[in-house]
Parts: C-alpha cells; structure tokens; sequence
C-alpha cells in the first residue's frame, strides 16, 4: 500500500484529474498534479477551493484542512515533477497514443517501484502498459464522476500487471474510504458494460414508439425505484458523452448486436441537442419550458420496467458467465457505482430467472435479433431451478 508518506501524482488537471487530486489531497498525501495545458492547471486550486468552502460551510471540512489539503498540492507543467510519487494516476484524453507516449515518459520520470495507473473508462489496460518497459506495474484505477462523491472505484489489471502492484493500489484506494471491486480487463469493465441496456433499451422502447421519454422515465423511478430515469441520466450525462461510451463498448465487442447503440441518439448528438450542457436534449431545459407529462399507465410502466429491468439482469448474468467478475462485486458496483437500488443478481432473483429468461426469449422471438441473446448463465440456472446469486454472497 502507498501510504501518506509517499506523494500522488496525478496526470491530467480536467474534471477527473481534479477529483481525484482533491481525494489524495485530503486523504494526506502530497500530490503532483501535472498538466500539459497551464489554463488548465491554473484553475485547479480556484476550483478546488469553492468546493472546499462549500464543505466548510456544510460543516464537512475545517478551514485547516482545507488549507493543508491545498498546501499539500504541487502543480507542474511536466511529468518530470513526479520523481518521487509512489503511485502517480493518469486521467488525460482518452485515446490509446496519447496515453501511451505519456507512460512512457512517465516511466522515464519515476522511481523504479512506482505504480503507474490510468483512470481510462474505456482503453484497454494491457495496452496502455504495453508502452512500458515494465508493464507489470501498470494497473487500471477507474474512478467514477464526480471522483470524490461516488464511492465506486474499479481496480484493473492488465494482463502483466503483478499480484503485488494489484493489492497495492486495492490498498492505497480503500484507505482512501473508496469501495474497490476488481474488474477484467475487458470492453467497459463493469459498471459501463452491464449499465449499457438501461440506456439501449430505454432508446430501442422509445424508437418502436411503445413510450414517449417522460414515460420511461417515469416508469423507471417510480416502478423500479431508479433515482433517475434512463433519459434524464443521458441527458445529465451529455448525450455525445453517454453515445461515445456505448459506441466504444459496440465497437471494443467486434460489434456484437447486444450493444448496438442507437440511431435516434445519434441524431441527437450531430443536431447538437446534447443534453442540459446545450439546454436542449431529449427534454428542453430553456426557461419557461414545460417538462411533457408522463402516461402513468400502471400495466404499460411495469411492461417497459420489467423489459429494461431483464436486460439489466442478463447483462450481469452475462459478465458473471464471462468472469468479468466476481458476483459479490457485480452486485456492489451496480449500487455504489451508478446507484442502482439493488444488485441486479439479487434483483434477477426476486423477480426469478426463469421469468426473466422467458422476457429475454420472448423479446428475441418478437424480434428475431441477436441483441436479445440469453446469457448462458441465465438460463442454466432458470433451467434449474437456481438462484443467480449464490448462497454465499
Ligand atoms: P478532461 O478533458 O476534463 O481533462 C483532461 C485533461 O488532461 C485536460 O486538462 C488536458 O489539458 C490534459 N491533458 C491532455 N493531454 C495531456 C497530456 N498529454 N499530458 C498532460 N495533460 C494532458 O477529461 P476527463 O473527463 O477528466 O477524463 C480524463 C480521463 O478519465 C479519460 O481517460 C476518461 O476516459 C476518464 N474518465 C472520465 C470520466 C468522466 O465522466 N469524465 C469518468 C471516468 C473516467
């Protein structure tokens, strides 16, 4: 474990870099925040200390720990800053390149028992760490936004990446009060892989004309106790955003037909219609704007909950399947790290696997598509008669 007596660099001032920055700070340790865009780095104290004296205000923080917390920050323009950080955590643009010619300097920059970590959302680890001369010390760290409110971090291995570098930065993270769950290294890891149906289904229902967004929406919370519904999220999100991902996942699987993200978004995205950041997404957010009422037909928001609430479930079915990981931490990264109200394994047994199996088969009858494939782990244990979460968890 990097204990607080080590420095934290982290790579990248932007909105993730920032938070995470801000947790290393306030957890003890010193950190190097380094930024190839001195705009960028000049705003991060500024930034950093409204959201303190907010929490001062709140009662949250002291004034002094809001003052060691920024002493403790170092800004700099280069890597080279970071010689002597323990672990030093990446979140600059995401493409492969960047990220790639940025390890190996880092590499350069750092003693020779540093862990490199990158906080990528959607790059493969063993990839990033190929750039590296020692890729076994290259670990995926993939915190959630906002970096210091949500408790959800995946650990990543790449496929070098050693034992003790992988309970290292499991270590250094939980004692910064995070939850840790350990991910493959495969397309979305987790969470942004078995979250993608609460999005594709929500758009597939409102392209075939079933519901209007304010009825999914509305179906979702109040039925399935979602705290926001599918299309406020994306709207929250940014839809150009919450697309890239699922057209990242569509595309990281060899396009397979379970994740093919929508048209309709799209058009969204190139019409502008971004979400609340441009005002106008899939609900208008100008002034004055009415928010279109929802049909609250009981039998009609159970029939959409109960499809999206299915695929949810084969999703999680299917990275357990795929030992993407384990259930335990399948079931806690869908509530501490996208807030779901249950874990959707248990959920799948509540509602019962057989009956979510037959939805999943009778939505790929109805439509004869691949997208709507039951996970093999599904239906083994619909088939007999088992629950998806075992006694254990
Ligand atoms: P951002 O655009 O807000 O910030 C990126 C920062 O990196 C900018 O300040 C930029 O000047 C700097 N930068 C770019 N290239 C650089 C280089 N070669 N050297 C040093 N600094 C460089 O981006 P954001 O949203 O913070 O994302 C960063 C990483 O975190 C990405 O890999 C992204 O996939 C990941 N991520 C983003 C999440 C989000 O919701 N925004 C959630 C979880 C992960």
């Amino acid at each position: 474990m990097i204990g607080t007596e080590k420095a934290i660099g982290v790579i990248g001032a932007g909105t993730m870099g920032a938070g995470i920055a801000q947790i290393a700070a306030t957890k003890g340790h010193k950190v190097v925040v380094c930024d190839s865009n001195s705009d960028n780095l000049a705003k991060l104290k500024p930034g950093l200390e409204k959201i303190f004296s907010r929490l001062i205000e709140k009662g949250r923080m002291s004034q002094e720990e809001s003052q060691a917390s920024l002493e403790r920050m170092e800004l700099a323009e280069g890597v080279a800053a970071c010689a002597d950080c323990g672990l030093v955590i990446e979140a600059i643009v995401e493409n492969v390149d960047i990220k790639q010619k940025g390890f190996r300097e880092l590499e350069e920059a750092v003693d020779a028992s540093a862990i490199l970590a990158s906080n990528t959302s959607s790059l493969p680890i063993s990839e990033i760490a190929a750039a590296c001369d020692k890729p076994e010390r290259v670990v995926g760290i993939h915190f959630f936004n906002p970096a210091p409110l949500l408790p959800l971090v995946e650990i990543v291995p790449g496929l070098l990446s050693s034992r003790e570098v992988v309970e290292s930065a499991k270590q250094t993270i939980d004692a910064w009060g995070k939850t840790t769950v350990l991910a493959k290294d495969t397309p979305g890891f987790i969470v942004n892989r078995i979250a993608r149906p609460f999005y594709g289904e929500a758009l597939r229902i409102l392209e075939e004309g079933v519901a209007e967004p304010a009825t999914i929406d509305w179906a979702m919370k109040e039925l399935g106790g979602f705290r926001m519904g599918p299309f406020e999220l994306m709207d929250l999100i940014g839809n150009d955003i919450n697309n890239k991902v699922s057209e990242t996942v569509f595309a990281a699987f060899y396009y397979d037909p379970r994740y093919r993200p929508s048209l309709y978004q799209k058009r969204l995205v190139q019409a502008g219609l971004l979400g609340r950041k441009a005002g106008r997404g899939f609900y208008d957010y100008a002034d004055g704007a009415q928010k279109p009422e929802a049909v609250q037909d009981e039998s009609l928001g159970r029939a959409i909950m109960f499809r999206i609430v299915s695929m949810l479930i084969n999703e999680a079915a299917d990275a357990l399947f795929w030992r993407v990981a384990s259930p335990a931490d399948i079931e806690l990264a869908m509530t501490k790290g996208v807030n779901y109200p249950k874990g959707l394994l248990r959920w799948g047994d509540e509602l019962g696997p057989a009956n979510v199996l037959k939805e999943i088969e009778d939505l790929q009858r109805r439509f004869g598509e691949d997208r709507y494939r039951p996970s093999p782990y599904l239906r083994s244990r619909a088939e007999n008669g088992e629950p998806l979460l075992g006694a254990a968890c």
